[in-house]
């Protein structure tokens, strides 16, 4: 029930009528529903007891008995009209909600939810929701009267024939008292689970296929995908096995309840005068019976469906119930671009690790600095505080002054240009994917913008040059090209702080070249940040941070560094010998 409250309050803005509409009518249609078996009840009684037979009257029952049976149905027509319009609001208002929520949650959220992964939560659980509320929410009215009317009508004719098909009835209450028992319970929430398991495993499989393909594995190397498989096939067998024994007692009990109900008659016509009304009554209980135990039964598979609708509006409640980042109430703009890490300290949602701890430096205007460090030392961390990725634990990240916290995020995103390893596309025209953000734009800035990141040999080649589409018919760019799109779209953006993490990492030597050029061009003039692996690109910056395991450990120029003996002239030697390295593998294979 609270469910559907929730569902109502939540997801039916406008049109909350549609599920109480519905209820009340499939209210109505389960109780027309029994009128038919009354009417040929009468029409039997009138045959076996009225001498004359009255053809009137018979006519009329019959008429009744068609009319309440064809009303029964138009009204449960009506009443599954009603509920697929609930269900369709409420599946698009879920995934509408659901949108708006992640996209206002902090960009960090993505790391930790994939979007194969939110896809899949919002899609299935909204699925889930539209079709408990279009198919079996019309049969919760029926089947809570139901019970009510069979009770009422046992005793009303014949007290001792009602208590023989009570047996069925009973029968089909105790299941469903087992199903919806602790255990019934336990088994949905597992079941879920494993589906959801299952299925997340499934899109990291999937992502994960050109992996196993290259190294020639099988599905079985995907430990967690091919575990989760069976784990689900494992619960769905014990479920199954739960299920045997009251299913086959309730499936014997239904289909061979006469062999209780006649012998009860037989008896109690040995015992009577008044053979004919307990025949007749014999012949209502047979006809109704039936119809009353399955519709407790259905209000078990409802009682089920109910569970995993519940569950599925807890699921995308719990994908969105991340905080968004707070808006400041009134924020400051910013007026110059220093950047400035006081003290700052953060650890990522559930983990006891300071990811960073106690950092402090300032990047004084136009100025550019490097974060250098091992793999994992915190450097990627530092970059996404400044967009506000995520909020510092403590400390502070300012800019000109400012705690970023206190910055309009909307202005804060239009300062910070921020060029990740791999840059995403959208699969749209590249003038599209270079305009991106920045939609007012003359053709002579893009033509600029295209021609600082090196991208003009790129447009040469596609058959529409700007307006060719990416990932339709064969127009794929490598890695190192899309980089160049992306890095033109930054200076288009021409934000005063650019934040770059790794963004020549995976190119080739050629692209490397041309990406250093446009990255030469985006970041004149501006504040910038820049996370490097490759020590050639940090030797010219004004100033390099060497991060080790969350703290600096070093600061200064390159030349300093070097003197300095430390850490980071470690990593320089060992960096020389590297290349040097691969250069003289490179001679000797020449
Ligand atoms: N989304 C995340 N959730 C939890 N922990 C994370 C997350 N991202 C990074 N970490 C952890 O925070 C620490 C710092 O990671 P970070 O990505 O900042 O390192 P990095 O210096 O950029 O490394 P790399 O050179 O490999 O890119 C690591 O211990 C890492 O395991
Ligand atoms: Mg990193």
């Amino acid at each position: 029930m609270n469910t559907l409250l929730t569902l109502t309050k939540t997801y039916m803005s406008g049109r909350k009528i549609l599920l109480p509409g519905a209820l009340l009518l499939s209210a109505i249609s389960s109780l027309m529903g029994i009128l038919p078996f009354i009417f040929i009840w009468l029409i039997v009684k009138e045959l076996l007891t009225s001498q004359t037979g009255s053809a009137q009257l018979i006519n009329t029952y019959a008429w009744g008995a068609l009319g309440t049976a064809v009303g029964g149905v138009i009204i449960y027509f009506l009443a599954l009209m009603l509920s697929h319009l609930a269900a369709f609001r409420a599946e698009t208002n879920m995934r509408r909600q659901a949108m708006q929520k992640i996209v206002q949650m902090p960009l960090g959220f993505f790391d930790s939810n994939t979007s194969g992964q939110i896809r899949k939560i919002i899609d299935d659980n909204a699925s889930i929701t539209h079709s408990f509320l279009a198919h079996q929410l019309p049969d919760l009215a029926g089947s809570i009267l139901m019970p009510l009317a069979a009770l009422v009508l046992i005793f009303v004719f014949d007290g001792r024939l009602g208590l023989a098909c009570l047996v069925p009835i009973i029968t089909s209450i105790m299941i469903m008292g087992f199903m919806m028992g602790t255990q019934g319970r336990y088994f949905m929430q597992a079941y879920m689970d494993s589906l959801e398991e299952m299925n997340n495993e499934a899109v990291e499989y999937v992502r994960g296929i050109p992996v196993v393909k290259v190294f020639q594995q099988t599905i079985y190397s995907f430990k967690n995908f091919y575990n989760s498989i069976t784990k689900y096939r494992d619960m769905v067998y014990q479920y199954t096995l739960m299920w045997e024994k009251p299913m086959t007692t309730y499936t014997v009990i239904i289909h061979g309840f006469a062999y209780i109900l006649v012998p009860v008659a037989i008896l109690l016509i040995g015992n009577s005068e008044n053979y004919v009304a307990i025949l007749l009554d014999l012949f209502l209980y047979i006809l109704i019976t039936p119809v009353f135990a399955q519709s407790i039964m259905k209000s078990m598979y409802l009682n089920q469906a109910l569970g995993q609708a519940s569950e599925a509006v807890n699921r995308i409640e719990d994908l969105t119930n991340v905080k968004p980042l707070p808006e400041s109430r009134n924020p400051k703009p910013i007026t110059t671009h220093e950047i400035c890490f006081k003290e700052v300290s953060f650890s990522y949602p559930g983990s006891k690790q300071k990811a960073i701890d106690n950092i402090s430096f300032k990047i004084p205007e136009g100025k550019t600095f490097a974060l250098v460090g091992a793999s994992g030392s915190g450097k990627t961390t530092i970059a996404r505080l400044i967009p506000r990725f995520w909020d510092v634990d403590t400390g502070q990240v300012s800019i000109g002054g400012k705690n970023v916290k206190d910055i309009a995020i909307k202005e804060l995103m239009q300062h910070v240009s921020f060029v990740f390893q791999n840059s995403r596309l959208f699969k749209t025209s590249l003038l599209e994917n270079i305009c991106y953000g920045k939609a007012q734009t003359s053709p002579e800035a893009i033509n600029q913008a295209v021609e600082a990141a090196q991208c003009q040999e790129i447009i040469k080649r596609l058959p529409e040059g700007l307006n060719t589409k990416i990932g339709t018919e064969g127009t794929y760019l490598s890695g190192g090209e899309q980089q160049r799109i992306a890095l033109a779209r930054a200076i288009l953006k021409n934000a005063p702080i650019v934040v770059l993490d790794e963004a020549t990492a995976f190119a080739d030597p050629e692209n490397e070249h041309l990406i250093q050029k446009a990255l030469g061009k985006l970041t004149q003039g501006k504040t910038v940040l820049m996370i490097a692996h490759r020590l050639t690109s940090v030797v010219d910056v004004d100033s390099i941070l060497v991060l080790d395991k969350g703290k600096i450990a070093e600061q200064g120029s390159h030349a300093e560094l070097i003197n300095k003996q430390g850490l980071y002239a470690k990593m320089w030697n060992e960096y020389q010998k590297s290349v040097q390295w691969t250069i003289g593998k490179e001679a000797k294979y020449a």
